[in-house]
């Protein structure tokens, strides 16, 4: 089998795997576009099986760190089951590292596939069904802050909003070009904007879409406030759809805006999907990433991880004067498998669900100091799919 980068060429073979896996209709006119690039695998002269990797970015501590988005896995189906995905993904590993994207993500749809290659859920996407009874009880804005439509020069604006709320919910992506074209933002029906004093306070976007009878659904992307205010003005403003639309769908982006502010019943509707985070790349990843005020400490661990040879073995977590880094060596009293690394990095699990789930061993208190630093930030969230 021979891995290798995908070429414009390979733009008839790759739509035709990905026509056959995901039932895609739409041929895209490029396949090798900024910030993407993949991989195919050829088996007998043939076009096999391809993966392409996004350089994303998402913010952990606020600090945002480069992350390899994997997507679009696709085997032929006359291929499958002869190894062709697993020489992909541990190709795409090795290509990632060298791209300086120390730790990648993934929507699974076969998750035991990607376990196998240390990837593990770390986080969610969730979109909440809010009705429309309880969306005109969330209480009024003391403030009346007029909105206007988004117009482009205000797209510099409404990134800096989004990016100030994201870099304060772990996981988010920082949606930066040319991965993500923050223009497109435009194509929306709906992109209201609450102008501020020194920027835009709060925008909505949304978009019309089929489904729930003849008047169709409103899908809710972004709801962004940087204040509460903010936040209650552009909830308000939802209830001017209370005679077409019996509920909004809401992609949820700052979770604030559902658990303390919404008014959603006992019980209500949520979609979500897990994504996976692997770790590529320890020393480099825990660099890249914010950590919060921790006292001096260090962690000796044993990093079990045969596909990532260079960050395997004894390493030692050490935390001083506010800085956070990984140094060889140590005793190797806490061992780790490689997918509890992503969800211990993202926050997600904690060493006492590593350990019931036979990911970490070691003497608990050895352990703790892991939790001290990554633990309990919430749940990590991603706004973005791929
Ligand atoms: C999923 C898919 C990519 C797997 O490709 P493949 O080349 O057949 O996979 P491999 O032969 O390399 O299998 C690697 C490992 O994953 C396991 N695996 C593969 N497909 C699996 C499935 N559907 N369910 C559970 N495990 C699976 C294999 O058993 C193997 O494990 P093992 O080494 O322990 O035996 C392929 O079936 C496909 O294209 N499916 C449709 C599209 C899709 O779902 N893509 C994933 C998008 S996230």
């Amino acid at each position: 089998m021979h891995i290798r980068e995908y070429v414009e060429d390979d733009l008839d073979a790759v739509f035709r795997l990905r026509r056959l896996a995901f039932n895609s209709t739409e041929r895209p006119e490029q396949l090798v576009r900024p910030g993407t690039h993949g991989l195919v695998a050829e088996l007998d002269g043939r076009v096999a099986g391809v993966l392409g990797i996004g350089a994303f970015a998402q913010f952990y501590g606020g600090a945002a760190v480069p992350m390899g988005g994997i997507g679009g896995v696709a085997v032929d189906g006359a291929f499958r089951g002869r190894g062709v995905a697993a020489a992909l993904l541990d190709a795409a590993i090795g290509a990632m590292r060298e791209h300086g994207q120390p730790v990648s993500a993934l929507y699974p749809t076969v998750p035991t596939l990607y376990r196998g290659f240390g990837w593990e859920r770390a986080g969610r996407f969730e979109q909440v069904e809010l009705p429309m009874d309880r969306l005109l009880s969330v209480p009024a804005p003391d403030e009346l802050i007029p909105s206007r439509p988004a117009e482009e020069g205000d797209l510099a604006a409404l990134h800096d909003c989004y990016t100030e709320v994201a870099r304060t919910i772990d996981g988010m992506a920082d949606r930066r070009p040319p991965r993500i074209d923050p223009a497109k933002v435009l194509e929306m029906d709906l992109v209201s904007v609450l102008p501020g004093p020194d920027g835009l306070r709060g925008y909505l976007t949304a978009k019309r879409e089929p489904g729930g009878g003849d008047l169709g659904r409103l899908k809710v992307f972004d709801l962004v406030g940087a204040d509460l205010q903010a936040q209650l003005n552009l909830l308000a403003s939802l209830r001017s759809w209370a005679g077409t639309l019996d509920a909004v769908d809401l992609r949820v982006v700052d979770p604030a805006t559902i658990d303390l502010l919404g008014a959603t019943p006992l019980r209500y509707s949520v979609s979500t999907s897990t994504w996976m985070l692997r770790v590529v790349d320890l020393p480099a990843a825990v660099a890249a990433r914010g950590w919060p005020p921790v006292p001096d400490l260090a962690v000796d661990l044993e990093v079990v991880d045969p596909r990532a040879p260079w960050h395997a073995g004894l390493c030692r977590i050490v935390a001083t004067d506010g800085v956070v880094r990984v140094e060889p060596g140590g005793s190797g009293a806490v061992r780790l498998h490689a997918r509890a690394l992503g969800p211990w990095f993202s926050g997600l699990q904690n060493t006492h669900a590593l350990r019931r789930a036979g990911l970490l061993d070691g003497d608990p208190a050895d352990a703790a100091p892991l939790d001290l630093l990554a633990a309990s930030s919430g749940v990590p969230r991603l706004a973005d799919f791929f």
